[in-house]
């Protein structure tokens, strides 16, 4: 745990959390205007894994405009990076130490912008010596703005947001998503799909990992599990679960860090069921 008393959350009179605010606004408006205009699309490990130009354009914006306000700070962004698993367990662990780290996701849902489906976001976390302390998820399309600080709650356009009641897998609405690596991780998350549908009200798969997590801290789903997935995408939502009182962890429910890949996030109420479940049907990727 961050020592809550050395944290600061603003230097030289420059909030952080209103930076990435801003900036995750700009992006957002910027990559809505130009849904459906994508010029160049490249697959990067997979047919299943697609970047745009607008990915690109995205990622240069934030970088820009946060590293204007704070160039002593690191920035660890999707685009910035070779892809694949190893590459990027490799650029974290690079800069993980890093006393301020801020951790971008330009486009999470690049398959929906693709496709004009009017699901994805824009995601910005900052991390203070390994631990996230801000995190700001930006959905253009419905104009939502998911905001949390480290011990301070989490808002959605400024009011504070609570995780949902439901007490039992019988009573929860849960989300997953299909990991582009097709050798292990799909396999395993299908062997999970198969175990926990019969068991919840229904599970959806968004395609946003990061608006998955926002729903879950705002309470409109009860939990979310994916594997094999990469610190921009869980970052900023890690933190916004952990404030509205949810509970994330990896797969084996040990506490969330930033290399976490195999995620488990929920009210807290249904975590250990929905461990369980995926444990017994051998689906935890760990
Ligand atoms: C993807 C999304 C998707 C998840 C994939 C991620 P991207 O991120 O979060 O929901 O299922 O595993 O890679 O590639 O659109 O940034
Ligand atoms: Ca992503
Ligand atoms: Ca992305």
């Amino acid at each position: 745990m961050a020592d809550q008393v050395n944290v600061h959350f603003s230097s030289s009179g420059k909030s952080f959390t209103a930076v990435a605010i801003n900036t995750a606004s700009k992006a957002g408006e910027w990559i809505k205007s130009k849904l459906g205009a994508y010029t160049t699309l490249d697959v990067k490990t997979s047919h299943h894994d697609l970047v745009t130009e607008i990915d690109r354009g995205s990622e240069t914006m934030i970088k820009n405009l946060i590293l204007t306000h704070f160039p002593d700070h690191s920035f660890l962004g999707e685009e910035g990076v070779v892809p694949g698993p190893m590459a990027s367990a490799k650029a974290l662990a690079d800069v993980q130490d890093a006393e301020y780290l801020w951790i971008v996701d330009p486009i999470d849902g690049t398959t929906n912008y693709v496709h004009s489906y009017p699901f994805y976001s824009v995601s910005i976390a900052l991390a203070y010596k390994g631990e996230v302390i801000v995190g700001v998820v930006y959905d253009p399309s419905r104009d939502e703005l998911f905001v949390a600080e480290k011990g301070k709650g989490a808002y959605l356009h400024g009011k504070k947001m609570h995780i949902s009641p439901d007490a039992t897998l019988s009573q929860s609405l849960l989300a997953t998503g299909f990991p582009t690596d097709q050798a292990i991780a799909l396999p395993t998350n299908m062997r999970g799909l198969q175990a926990v549908a019969p068991k919840v009200r229904n599970v959806r798969n968004g395609g946003s990992a990061a608006l998955h997590l926002a729903y879950v801290a705002a309470g409109r789903l009860s939990g979310y599990w994916e594997i094999n997935l990469n610190s921009w995408d869980l970052a900023a939502g890690s933190l916004l679960v952990e404030e509205s009182g949810g509970q994330i962890t990896d797969t084996r429910n040990h506490p969330y860090n930033l290399a976490v890949r195999n995620i488990v996030a929920t009210n807290g109420y249904i975590h250990q069921e929905l461990v369980d479940v995926l444990d017994q049907a051998d689906a935890t990727g760990l």
